[in-house]
């Protein structure tokens, strides 16, 4: 999926910071009670609620349906944005041009995070800093990005929990770049078919401290940095359709309240920072084909999500680029505090 030859190593590094240069399925339902162990790739438990009453049911699946997106892990390489060619273009699509700028992206070692950070490279951005707890995946991003396009790309090997190694690493980053005007923070885990009544209580506190406060420490720390600037800029949280719809049939609902978090942590941020000239948007996507979804026990859900979204496919990894692309631009200067759902349809019925 994911090509510069050189590494450089950042000249600072804080602790716990290392830079690097781097249809369709529902067909039969039986009122049953479903065990844990019951559950297979064929059918699976699924509840809900008739007067009151919580009922078990399960569901079976067509296995026969294809689960993955058209594109898939397709690997495509990025091409720079030429200065040539943006000279030519009209006022209206340079205005969607990030020429000159500086972005972060965390989670930028695979999937959405990496896409979108791969799009940034198409449209002049000077420099990315990819954050990531996985230092391979994020050493090959950068490396990958940075042949592919000439730009200058780093890999921080960094844990977004971390508030006080997130402090110095975005440090590092305007004392590199000597700016940062985009964030998108990508960063995130899942947790799935686990009920609510039996969610173990760590488990719980480790998504919620990923998914919120690591997007809010990230965010602070970038934001510190534009104010201080004067320049303003454009923050891009990943929140999910989970923090504005229930997802079905899994019960997960740590991942929804941490993203329904997310997306008020959006308004919040953008209510407050609108003096600066920061704008706080998120992105929301439904299902999409990542490896956070590509393990074989959600496929026989994966079925009922297809079916259950009005464009009958799940999202590609490429999918939330141009949107990416669009907030992070001036074309979006009078946007903040939204929140959009690209799902398929998914929320509409
Ligand atoms: N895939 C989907 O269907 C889907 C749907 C809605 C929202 N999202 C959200 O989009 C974002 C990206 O998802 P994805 O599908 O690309 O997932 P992914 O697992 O492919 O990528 C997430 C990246 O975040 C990194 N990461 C995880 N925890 C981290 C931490 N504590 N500090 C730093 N990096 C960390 C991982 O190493 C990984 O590289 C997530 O926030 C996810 O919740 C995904």
């Amino acid at each position: 999926m994911f090509a510069r030859s050189s590494f450089r190593v950042a000249s600072r590094a804080g602790a716990g910071i290392r830079p690097a240069v781097t249809s369709m399925p529902i067909r039969t339902f039986k009122s049953t009670v479903i065990r844990k162990d019951d559950a297979s790739e064929d059918h699976i438990p699924v509840v809900h609620y008739e007067k009151g009453q919580r009922v078990t049911q399960d569901i079976q699946v067509d296995e026969s349906k294809p689960v993955s997106s058209p594109v898939g892990d397709i690997e495509t390489k990025a091409v720079p944005l030429k200065g040539g060619v943006y000279q030519q273009l009209t006022p209206t699509l340079q205005k969607f041009c990030l020429q000159g700028k500086v972005a972060v992206v965390t989670g930028g070692g695979r999937g959405l995070g990496y896409n979108m950070a791969q799009a940034l490279t198409e449209v002049g951005v000077r420099g990315i800093a990819i954050m990531d707890v996985q230092q391979e995946l994020g050493d090959k991003a950068a490396r990958d990005l940075s042949d592919q396009t000439g730009v200058d790309v780093r890999f921080y090997r960094i844990d977004v929990r971390d508030g006080q190694a997130m402090g110095q690493t975005i440090q590092d980053v305007v004392d590199h770049y000597g700016q940062v005007d985009i964030l998108i923070n990508a960063a995130g885990i899942a947790d799935s078919n686990i009920k609510a009544e039996v969610y173990d209580h760590e488990k719980f506190r480790r998504l919620i401290d990923i998914n919120i406060t690591g997007t809010f420490l990230v965010a602070q720390a970038v934001g510190q940095q534009m104010i201080k600037s004067k320049k303003g800029g454009s923050i891009i949280n990943i929140a999910s359709m989970s923090g504005t719809v229930v997802n079905y049939p899994q019960e997960q609902s740590c991942y929804n309240a941490s993203k329904a978090g997310v997306v008020q942590l959006t308004k919040s941020l953008a209510a407050e920072w609108a003096r600066y000239n920061i704008r706080v948007n998120s992105i929301s996507p439904g299902y999409m084909d990542t490896a956070l979804n590509r393990v074989p026990a959600l496929d026989a859900q994966k079925r009922i999500w297809i079916d259950q979204t009005p464009q009958k496919r799940l999202g590609s990894v490429d999918d939330l680029n141009n949107l990416a692309v669009y907030l992070a631009s001036d074309g979006s200067a009078f946007m903040t505090g939204n929140n959009c759902l690209i799902d398929g349809g998914y929320s509409i019925w």
